[in-house]
This record gives C-alpha cells, structure tokens and sequence, in this order.
C-alpha cells in the first residue's frame, strides 16, 4: 500500500514544544489529522486569526473545517472530559460531526476511578511525586495492558455495558449519576466510534493524507524518558503506527518539534534548568505556564545532548524550532553538549535518573541576537546570530530546521 506524504509531528523536549501552532499550521496541506497517544494530560494551544483555541483531546485539525480528524486506540480516553470539549469548541462555532471526528473503537476509557487512584498515588508518594497531572492516564493505561480496560467500542451494546458497569457500584460516590452519564455517551458518542484501522487504510488507498500529532515529548515516552518521571504511553515517532493501526510504513515525515530552549512541568532531573534571572525570563516571556494545571513551567536552556539522542531514535528527518522570538533580548544562549558526574562524562541520557540528577552540565556558548525576530515570517530576515543559532543545531544533530516559529500565531513562522 501507498502512503502519500503522511507527516508525524513530535516532541522531542518534555512537552509543551508548541507541537499544537506546528500541526494546525501543516494541517493545511494534510486530509486528515489524527492523535495516536496519551489523553487529555496533553494541552495543545492554537492562534488562529487572533482566537485561541486550547486543546486536550482533540486534534488540533479540528480547528479548521475542511479537515477530519480521529483518535487512535493508542489514546485513553475520559468521556467526561471529551464531552466537555467538544461543548465548548461547538459554542465557538467548530461543528464536530460524526464525518469529521472519529474514535477508534478499541480505545480504552479512563473511568472516574482511575483519576482518584492518580491523584492517591501521588499523594502518597510525598517528596517523590512524579508530579503527574492528575487525569488518570498511568492508571488507565494500567488497566488495558491488564486486559479489564472498558473500551468505546463497549458503548455500541448498551445492554452487556450495563450489566458490567454493575461490578463498578462501589467505585463512584453517585453510581446512578455515573450509569446515566455513561447511558447518554451511548447515544451521543456512538456515531463518531469506528473501526479506524479501516477508515485510515481505505484513506491511504485513496491518497489521504494523514497528519499524525503527537502529545507529552519524546523525554517522557514511558520507554526511553527519564523515568519514572513520565507519562505511561510511548510518545516515539513509531507510535503512530502502533497506535492507530497503519503500518509502520504509514508514519512518514517525522518532524521534530524543539523549542528554542527547554521547559518540563511535574518533577524530575533537568540538568539545564535555570534557577536564576534568566530562567525566570524565559518564563516569563514564553509565558510558561500549563495549559492543564496551570502549574509553573519549568525552564532552562536547549539540551543538545538530549536533542540529538531524540533525532537518532525517533529517525528525526526534520525540525521545528519553535518559540526563538523567547530568546531575542539574551546576550549569550547555551547549548548543553555533554553531562559530568562522579568522574564520568556522559553524551547521553543515563539510564537511571540518579544518575541524571545532579550532573554538572558542559555548555557551548552561542552570541544572542538582541533583536526582534517575534512574528518574522522570512528566513532573510533574521539576525545574523539568531540564523548562527539554527546552523548550530543543524550541525549539532545532523538534522534540517525546515520550519521556525516566531510567535503563536498561524502565520507567525518560517518556511525553509
Ligand atoms: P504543545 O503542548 O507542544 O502543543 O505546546 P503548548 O501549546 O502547551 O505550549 C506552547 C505555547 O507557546 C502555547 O501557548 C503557544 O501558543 C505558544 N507558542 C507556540 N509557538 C510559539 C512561538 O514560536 N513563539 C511564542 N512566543 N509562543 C509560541
Ligand atoms: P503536551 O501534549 C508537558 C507530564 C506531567 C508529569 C508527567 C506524567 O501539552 O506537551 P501524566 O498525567 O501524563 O501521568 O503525568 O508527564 N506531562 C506533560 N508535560 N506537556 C504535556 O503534554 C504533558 N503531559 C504529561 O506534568 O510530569
Ligand atoms: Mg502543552
């Protein structure tokens, strides 16, 4: 089978990178735009035409009428939190039909009880919190590896869906409640359900093309991050195939989404954290703060040793850097290029965090540009130490930037 021109879009930080500007931005040229992990933990914010759209669940494709979008079974799914969504985007005029938003039936459901044994876990690990965002996800997660999950396809027979929702009375405060709110998502949500490993193949026969979008980063990928401190789904490029159910062959153009210096929400070791004037400016010009929580980003510079790692395993062909207008009014910018601890240099990611944490971090130190690049729209017209940035990061990965954001605007980015 032919797959024209599919492009996957991820993060290659801790999240947060700007992959929701980055997908609606290339949606443009795609048919359809599909989510293929995580839940609504993920905050995507778009700004189209001055309106901000912020979105959890669905894909950032939603935004613009002509397109469809799906999610894919590698998704956990809170019903309650789509419904929201979904209330919200149509009052702003975005119609989400059945035709234009899909859910793959063998998508496992986040059930109420799993955001309250999150928030429990966390609370009793005290100090050693992963600093999660508190919506169920590693618990539902849990639930479909140890095959009790409910999936959406389990709303298309509300009989059998009745009956086993039984076992769960003592689950919720108000099981009545929980039974009719899961009773009426039977008849709203059951037209969108579909078996997408179908829909997406005949697509691809007919020359679809698909944008897949992915949520968290590529450092909280449950495999390859720095656990524990991560999100419980696999954030690598490959999981679009994985979780959709096209072939690996189908993830296509995999462009990385970087931005111009580094944040990560919740807890765990980031050596190129800044605790200083800098650090607060960064977050303070980025406006660095979460779109779930509303918790404080964290911020720090670019973290090249863990940039090139990201391009090498997920077979980065290309990058969006993203938020450099952030970096305008620096002096000097630093790059980290390799971690020391104990005696030993590391120029990768050590695989146990204790390792990680704690590291004195060996930077390279580029000349800032100190002046406005925020909404440039043309290569040319960049500074001359802000372009020596992206040739930097060119070099450092082997990789082309071929997309630079300038500000959250749709339009406020360049093309190369
Ligand atoms: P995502 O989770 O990767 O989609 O990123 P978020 O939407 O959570 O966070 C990125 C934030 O930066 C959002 O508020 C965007 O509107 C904003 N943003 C995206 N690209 C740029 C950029 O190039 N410059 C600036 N200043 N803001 C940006
Ligand atoms: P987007 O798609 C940033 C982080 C949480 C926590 C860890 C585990 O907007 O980039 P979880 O609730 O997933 O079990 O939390 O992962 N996290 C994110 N950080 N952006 C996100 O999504 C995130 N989704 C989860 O803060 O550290
Ligand atoms: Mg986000």
């Amino acid at each position: 089978m032919q797959h024209p021109q599919n492009t996957t879009i991820i993060g290659l930080q801790w999240g947060d990178e700007g992959k929701g500007k980055m997908v609606d931005r290339l949606a443009e040229n795609a048919d359809m735009i599909v989510r293929f992990q995580g839940g609504h933990n993920a905050g995507h914010t778009l700004v189209v035409e001055g309106i901000t759209y912020k979105l959890n669940l669905l894909p950032s494709g939603i935004v613009r009428p002509d397109k469809k979008t799906a999610l894919g079974h590698g998704v956990v799914l809170d019903l309650w939190a789509l419904e929201k969504e979904m209330a919200t985007l149509s009052a702003a005029g975005i119609s989400i039909t059945p035709d234009r938003f899909m859910i793959a039936e063998n998508t496992s459901l986040i059930m109420p009880w799993h955001r309250v044994q999150d928030q429990n876990r966390e609370r009793g690990l005290g100090d050693k919190k992963i600093g999660t965002t508190g919506r169920g996800i590693g618990p539902a997660y849990e639930d479909r590896v140890g095959r009790r999950a409910f999936r959406a396809g389990d709303l298309l027979d509300q009989q059998d869906l009745k009956a086993r929702l039984g076992e769960f009375s003592d689950q919720v405060d108000d099981f009545a409640a929980f039974c009719e709110d899961m009773m009426r998502f039977t008849k709203t949500l059951s037209p969108h359900i579909v078996p997408l490993w179908h829909v997406l193949s005949e697509g691809q026969r007919n020359g679809e093309k698909v944008l897949f979008e992915g949520a968290q980063g590529f450092y909280l990928d449950v495999d390859f991050g720095t656990y524990p401190f991560v999100t419980s789904s696999n954030t690598l490029a490959s999981q679009a195939a994985t979780g959709t159910g096209l072939p690996a062959s189908a993830v296509g153009h995999v462009l990385g989404v970087v931005k111009a210096y580094t944040t990560r929400v919740g807890s765990g070791p980031f050596p190129t954290e800044l605790g200083d004037a800098t650090g607060e400016h960064l977050g303070a010009k980025g406006h660095e703060f979460g779109t779930v929580t509303g918790r404080k980003r964290r911020c720090g510079w670019l973290d090249g040793v863990l940039l090139k790692q990201a391009c090498t395993i997920n077979g980065i062909h290309a990058l969006a850097l993203t938020k450099l207008d952030v970096l305008d009014e620096l002096p000097t910018i630093n790059v980290a290029v390799a971690y020391q601890k104990a005696g030993v240099t590391y120029t990768h990611l050590p695989l146990h965090w204790r390792d990680f944490s704690g590291v004195s971090v060996v930077y390279e130190t580029l000349p800032g540009w100190q002046s406005v690049t925020e909404g440039l729209q043309d290569y040319d017209a960049l500074p001359a130490n802000a372009k020596a940035y992206i040739a930097y990061i060119e070099r450092l990965t082997g990789v082309p930037v071929t997309y630079i954001s300038t500000g959250p605007g749709r339009e406020e980015t360049i093309v190369r």
